[in-house]
């Protein structure tokens, strides 16, 4: 059976092939797993009309589509990161998105986080790390990860002229206001605010990265000639997508591993690397959990196990990470974090030309810096039992609210 597509911001009627699937978005917020679970055993490809979008949630299936961009394309021009951002190379294909990933990945590519990024992390680890030593009680969400994340994005950017709650503050307002489908005007205008406050910080830095280049997103971008609204558009994309994501891998983290002690005298004992727990909570929690497409043209999709499904042009399909990175056919008892476990098949960063910009300053300000310093220089918390158990939001984003802990000091 097919349906129209209709006018409007989130599309209740089916246009591909795939069968329909209702969920209760409340319950799919709190915790999208057993739903995901449900879809990659029954529909792996379906209809969710609540979403607006139909969904991929097996591993290879999203693993094949991201690659042919032909057809599952980035460029969705009517959408709300074009609208609200500026058009940043995560939304282009093609040439369009080779000339500016060019430009931007060597700023942070892994030789890049290697010879620079990684002792600078080292240095605003011990910052952060040196505000937390002597206290008993703090919340990893806002005392650690969220500082540490943000005061990296903030030399990674160039924008340091800003405070680390500014880049939360703004990174969490565009995520707001690109997942704005029901046109709230309010969340709206508040992202309009974030975006024209990063405006500011731009302009009040390129006079000396000008005069000074040195190694920040903002500057090599600058240097390259790159038109001035792209520069913009790729800092909003950085900030939306660079904030978040390290901030909930690290207060994610150290709560899973504080939650299953094994793992963590696994990571204490040196039988497994720092490195590798990050990759494992990040498959298990994936911080990005979907990513949108638009089918470009008409298509058949084939998959190896499973019915063909027919796409129409202009159609929104989510590829669901959160949900490849817990396929069983890659992964044993895939809902377990087991930091022993070969992540190789994960897609916590993506696939194709999109692949994650940020990779690999993520796993080195994480897995290098973060974790290790937190445990080894703080030692141990344990889980405040004074506090509410601590709760996870999102199935876009996702990641702890709240971590509060305690240090046992005498
Ligand atoms: C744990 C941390 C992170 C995770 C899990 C993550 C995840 C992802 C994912 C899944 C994508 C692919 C989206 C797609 O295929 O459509 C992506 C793209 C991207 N990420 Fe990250 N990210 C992280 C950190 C960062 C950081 C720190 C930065 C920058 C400083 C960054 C910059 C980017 C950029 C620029 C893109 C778009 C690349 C392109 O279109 O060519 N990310 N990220």
């Amino acid at each position: 059976m097919s349906f129209r597509l209709r006018a409007g911001a989130v599309h209740t009627e089916c246009v591909s092939s795939a069968p329909l699937v209702s969920i209760n978005p409340e319950s799919f917020r709190a915790d999208p797993y057993p739903t995901l679970a449900r879809m990659r055993a029954e529909t792996p490809i379906c209809f969710v009309p609540e979403l607006g979008a139909t969904l991929l949630t097996r591993r290879d299936d999203i693993h094949t589509c991201e690659k042919n961009v032909a057809v599952f394309s980035s460029d969705q021009p009517g959408g709300l990161m074009n609208v609200l951002m500026g058009r940043n190379m995560m939304r282009k294909d093609g040439d369009e998105h080779r000339r500016e990933r060019f430009v931007y990945y060597p700023a942070i590519s892994p030789s890049k986080v290697k010879s620079y990024w990684s002792a600078e992390f080292a240095r605003l680890t011990d910052v952060v790390i040196g505000r937390l030593s002597g206290r008993r009680n703090a919340d990893l969400v806002t005392d650690y990860a969220t500082a540490l994340s943000g005061e990296a994005l903030k030399i990674l950017t160039g924008l340091t002229t800003i405070t680390h709650a500014d880049m939360d503050a703004w990174s969490q307002t565009m995520i707001d206001g690109i997942a704005n489908y029901g046109g709230d005007p309010a969340i709206e205008a508040r992202c309009h605010r974030a975006t024209a406050a990063i405006d500011a910080a731009i302009d009040e830095r390129l006079p000396e990265v000008e005069a000074r280049p040195d190694a920040s997103l903002l500057s090599v971008m600058v240097a390259s000639g790159m038109p001035l609204d792209q520069v913009r558009a790729n800092i909003k994309l950085t900030i939306s997508g660079g904030q978040n994501e390290p901030r909930d891998a690290i207060a994610g983290a150290v709560w899973a591993l504080l939650t299953h002690p094994d793992q963590l005298a696994l990571a204490l004992d040196g039988m497994v690397s720092w490195q590798q727990v990050f990759e494992e909570y990040c498959r298990w929690i994936a911080p990005i959990g979907m990513s949108p497409r638009r089918i470009a043209t008409d298509f058949v999709f084939e998959p190896d196990d499973g019915p063909p499904v027919r796409f129409e042009a202009e159609e929104r399909v989510f590829l669901m990470f959160g949900s490849a990175n817990r396929d069983e056919r890659h992964f044993d008892h895939a809902d377990l974090f087991d930091v022993t476990r070969d992540t190789g098949p994960s897609l916590t960063f993506g696939a194709g030309p999109h692949f994650c910009a940020g990779a690999a300053a993520s796993r080195s300000l994480v897995g290098d810096h973060a974790l290790p310093g937190l445990f080894e220089r703080l030692g141990t918390p344990s889980l405040d039992p004074r506090a509410e158990p601590v709760r996870f939001g999102g199935w876009a984003f996702r990641g702890p609210l709240s971590v509060p802990v305690r240090w046992d000091r005498t």
